[in-house]
């Protein structure tokens, strides 16, 4: 076989802050440590499967490091998904095209579900790496993903602002936060803005318990509350989580109460600096462990350490907030309320 000479990488999923400069230590540590050529291939899996692809020098990773979104483009295409007789066996055609394209291994950079199709894919024979990315920060095994960080800043400005114009006009604040069935952007964005309320889709909440403590806020002459919501709690189709929490509240408490839902904002735009480090350790840890021939392995962060996990372990799990978190036990002692036995200190 020989040294890895030529390595393909993809940006798959949801995008976020980071991404390009994963791709960045992806390449200059490819290129310039280990003279390896590196291939860029559009939208994700799909470019896999039409062979879209484009070769990336040293000049195409000039001045990515700050840009938002990703320059390969993402798609959610899924090539495992169960189709019916007669479609195009998509995981075959990969196996084609990476051949066709003479790749030694192949880079993926995405969230869970990206994650468990670089494991089917090492599973067929391919080599891969996989390179963790979500605001949401729920990729099993990780500490931490870029992405995360970014997201966290817009999140917590965000609520900070809201803290002003409630306060002007005696309102409460609903602020839906993304993270699909996680709540950790939700939990650190909460605390880091100051909300009063947090409601992430780990804990069980109790909208009477919610709106007892809204009152008694209200009764402690505290002009304003700020409820943070994660967009995955419980709340009926067809409605924003925040959309419902509002109505909740406005219509028990008769407080005027107004919402926020942040969506795209939170993924768009320039990495913070931290995820800039994150997403540079990442790439190019990622290729270290190619030039060792350590393949069907993920990038991880784990106590502040980049290291690496096997994929195998990752593939179909999701990481979610820890119903003890301390973060969580924390926000208690503050007197936050989490949902349901919200304390109400006497007044
Ligand atoms: O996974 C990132 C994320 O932004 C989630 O927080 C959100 O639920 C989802 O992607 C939105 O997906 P889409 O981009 O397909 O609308």
């Amino acid at each position: 076989m020989g040294k890895p000479k030529r390595i393909g990488i993809l940006t798959a999923g949801g995008d976020c802050p980071g991404i390009n400069a994963a791709i960045r230590g992806v390449g200059k540590t490819a290129i310039v440590r280990h003279g390896m050529e590196v291939i860029g291939i559009s939208s994700g899996f799909a470019g896999l499967i039409h062979k879209e692809v484009m070769p990336l020098g040293e000049g195409d990773l000039s001045g990515i490091l700050t840009l938002g979104g990703t320059i390969l483009g993402t798609s959610r295409e899924k090539p495992f998904k169960k189709k019916g007789n007669g479609a195009v066996d998509k995981p075959k055609l990969i196996k084609k095209n990476y051949k066709d394209l003479k790749l030694d291994c192949l880079v993926c950079i995405g969230g869970n579900g990206t994650q468990k199709t670089a494991w089917q894919l090492s599973e067929e024979g391919l080599n891969v790496i996989g390179i963790p990315k979500t605001i949401d920060n729920d990729v099993f095994g990780t500490d931490f993903s870029f992405g995360f960080d970014s997201a966290l800043t817009i999140a917590t400005e965000a609520i900070d602002r809201l803290h002003t114009t409630a306060n002007s006009h005696k309102r409460i604040m609903v602020i839906e936060v993304m993270g699909h069935h996680a709540g950790w952007l939700t939990l650190y964005a909460g605390m880091a803005g100051g909300g009063d309320v947090i409601l992430i889709p780990e804990l069980e909440y109790d909208p009477k318990a919610v709106n007892r403590y809204l009152l008694d806020r209200a009764y402690k002459k505290k002009p304003y509350s700020i409820v943070v919501v994660a967009e995955g709690i419980a709340h009926p189709e067809g409605q924003s989580a925040a959309d419902y929490v509002a109505h909740m509240i406005e219509k028990e408490t008769h407080i005027e109460t107004r919402k926020t839902v942040l969506g795209y904002i939170q993924r768009g735009g320039s990495p913070s600096a931290n995820d800039r480090i994150l997403a540079t350790r990442f790439g190019s840890h990622a290729v270290d462990l190619i030039a060792r021939e350590d393949y069907g392995r993920m990038v991880v962060n784990t106590k502040n350490e980049t290291a690496s996990i096997p994929l195998a372990d990752v593939a179909g799990k999701t990481r979610l907030v820890p119903e003890n978190h301390s973060l969580i036990q924390k926000a208690k002692s503050l007197d936050i309320c989490m949902g349901s036995d919200c304390i109400i200190l006497k007044s």
